[in-house]
Order: structure tokens, then C-alpha cells, then sequence
């Protein structure tokens, strides 16, 4: 392994630029030349290859987003925009590619690997969404909870003076972690995801309930992703239902996915970064890169894209005892 080449791809988050920088600084240590990919595999099919060095990677750890840009690339996706990214690897003398990004990315560089198995791919687990199977977290997750839980935090503020009922959607487009923890760590009367079914008429009974103990402002998270649909949706259903006359809605969307790194989320980063290369070093291929127990560990493609994570006993239970549905 001579040569590696790094890019982020589908939804960023923060932390990539620090797993970014952690992939080239190892890179270079174990003096391997390192380059960087725009765009993700768009870049990769457009031939947008940046040489890295040091000072490339210099003031970006505490960066929200990434320098490499990202894309979800339709083309990547047709024979024909494999066959021209594998054209360019090979131009660029590349044998070794990490990948930073969520299933999307995996998928991708597992269809690429089973057409061209000369080109070792390594993935990184970077999403909000912490919806990848065989990590305890993905990098950035631990930003977005935070950011979620602060905005909540503002939105508690303004409900409580105006007694008001609130629902706030946090991002989470098949998975609850986001809304499990921003909603317990705020407080949140209610947390609605994806992975429990979602009951209109428990839910009516709980704020009925709390208005009757004169509770007079509430909180519901809404993961993007419940089952009964989005934050809108669920508080048009309940309209004239309860007792609470004032409700509003706040969707917190893409603020969620920017923004100065955790401490968390910069070590997680750097971690992964670090073993990323260092098994491409020694020959691994198709396999994430992941955390568990402090450990890392080696997560093929295929169980880390299908086995999707479902959320941890633990979480539903301390949901279940502090919150009201
Ligand atoms: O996968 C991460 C994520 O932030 C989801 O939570 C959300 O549904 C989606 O990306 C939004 O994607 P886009 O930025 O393409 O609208």
C-alpha cells in the first residue's frame, strides 16, 4: 500500500474534517502519500483528486463540515460511473480509499469492491444519525444531540412562559437516537421515534393528564422519522383533542448537522481515523471501522449496512421511567 486516498460522502457531519485530518497525518507518519477526493464519489467519478499534506489538514479539527465537500452521487450508482472512478483510482496509482459517511457510502463502496476487488475500501462511520450497526456511536452524533438538546433547552424557555405545548422535530430519518437522548437530557414530556409504535390516543392522554396536574407548557420530540409521521402531522392530529389551546411547531432540521465538533466526537474521529489506516496498512478491505466498549473493532460492509442499530434497551427504558409516553 503505497498510496490512499480519503473522502466524505452523503450527509455530513461534524467531526469529519478531524477524522479527515486524522487519516492524513497517519497517512504520513507511516509515510504512505495521501490524497484527498471532492464531493465524494461524484469527485471520485469527476477526477477531483487533491494532493494532501500536513499543513492541508492544519486548523480544521474544530470545524463543523467538511473540507473535502460531499455529495449523494446518482452517477455512482450506474455501471458506467464505477467503471470511470475506477479509471481515476488507477490513474492516481491508488490502492487504498477511506471512506467517511453513513450506509449510503458503505453500500457503495461494497458494490464498487465486488466489480473491482483490486481497490481496498475502509469505512468510516460519520452520520448524525448513529444508525449504524457494530459501533457504539457514529462520528458527529454526539454534536447533533448536543445541539438538539440546547435548542430544546430555548424552546423550554419561551413554552413555559406562554404555556405552551411544543413539538420539536429533531433529524433522524429511520432511527430515534437523536430524539432519545436530546429528549431525555431536556426534560421532554414525550419522545416519539421510529423504532415504537406511536399511539395518538396515549399520547392525548398523557398531555390530558399533565394539564390536569396544571402543567401548563410541554415538550414533545418528534424523531423526522416516527412512524406516524413527522412533527406537523402529529400535532394536527391531536388538534382539539386536548386541553392545550397554544401549540406550536419547531423543526430544527439542518441545524442539527453543522457546527464545532464535541470533544467526543474530535477524539471518536481521530480514533477511527488512525485505524482506518492502519488496516489498510495491513491489507484489511470492506470492513467499517467502529467503536465498541472503548474497542476497536472491524465491522464488514454488509452487516454494518443491513444489520441497521437499533436502539439499546437501556435508552427505551430510562425514555420509558422519565418521560410520559
Ligand atoms: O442521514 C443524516 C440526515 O441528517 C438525516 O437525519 C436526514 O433525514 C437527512 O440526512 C437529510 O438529508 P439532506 O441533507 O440530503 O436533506
Amino acid at each position: 500500500m503505497k498510496k490512499i486516498a480519503v473522502f466524505t460522502s452523503g450527509g455530513d457531519s461534524p467531526g469529519m474534517n478531524a477524522c479527515i485530518r486524522a487519516v492524513v497525518r497517519t497517512a504520513l507518519h507511516y509515510q504512505k502519500e495521501v490524497v484527498g477526493i471532492r464531493r465524494g464519489y461524484q469527485g471520485l467519478i469527476e477526477n477531483e483528486f487533491v494532493d494532501m499534506q500536513t499543513q492541508s489538514v492544519s486548523n480544521i479539527i474544530q470545524k463543523g463540515g467538511t473540507i473535502l465537500g460531499t455529495a449523494r452521487s446518482k452517477d455512482f450508482m450506474t455501471v458506467e460511473g464505477r467503471a470511470r472512478a475506477y479509471e481515476n483510482l488507477k490513474r492516481h496509482q491508488i490502492d487504498g480509499v477511506v471512506a467517511i459517511g453513513g450506509d449510503g457510502t458503505f453500500t457503495g463502496a461494497k458494490v464498487f469492491m465486488e466489480e473491482f476487488p483490486d481497490v481496498h475500501f475502509v469505512g468510516i462511520p460519520g452520520t448524525i444519525d448513529n444508525d449504524l450497526y457494530g459501533t457504539d456511536f457514529t462520528i458527529g452524533y454526539d454534536t447533533a444531540i448536543n445541539t438538539a438538546m440546547h435548542a430544546i433547552d430555548n424552546i423550554k424557555d419561551t413554552a413555559d412562559s406562554h404555556s405552551r405545548l411544543f413539538f420539536v422535530e429533531v433529524m433522524g430519518r429511520d432511527a430515534g437516537f437523536i430524539a432519545v437522548r436530546s429528549g431525555v437530557a431536556s426534560g421532554a414530556e414525550a419522545i416519539l421515534i421510529p423504532e415504537t409504535k406511536t399511539s395518538i390516543d396515549e399520547l392525548i392522554n398523557t398531555l390530558s393528564e399533565n394539564y390536569a396536574r396544571k402543567k401548563r407548557s410541554s415538550i414533545v420530540v418528534v424523531a423526522e422519522g416516527d412512524d406516524f409521521g413527522g412533527a406537523y402531522k402529529i400535532s394536527e392530529a391531536i388538534k382539539g383533542k386536548i386541553p392545550y389551546d397554544d401549540i406550536r411547531v419547531t423543526v430544527l432540521g439542518h441545524v442539527q448537522r453543522g457546527g464545532s465538533p464535541t470533544c467526543n466526537d474530535r477524539f471518536l474521529a481521530s480514533r477511527l481515523g488512525i485505524g482506518a489506516v492502519e488496516a489498510l496498512i495491513a491489507n484489511k478491505k470492506g470492513i467499517m471501522i467502529g467503536e465498541q466498549c472503548h474497542k476497536l473493532v472491524h465491522i464488514p460492509f454488509e452487516k454494518a449496512i443491513k444489520h441497521n442499530q437499533s436502539l439499546k434497551p437501556y435508552l427505551t427504558e430510562v425514555m420509558n421511567i422519565l418521560c410520559s409516553v
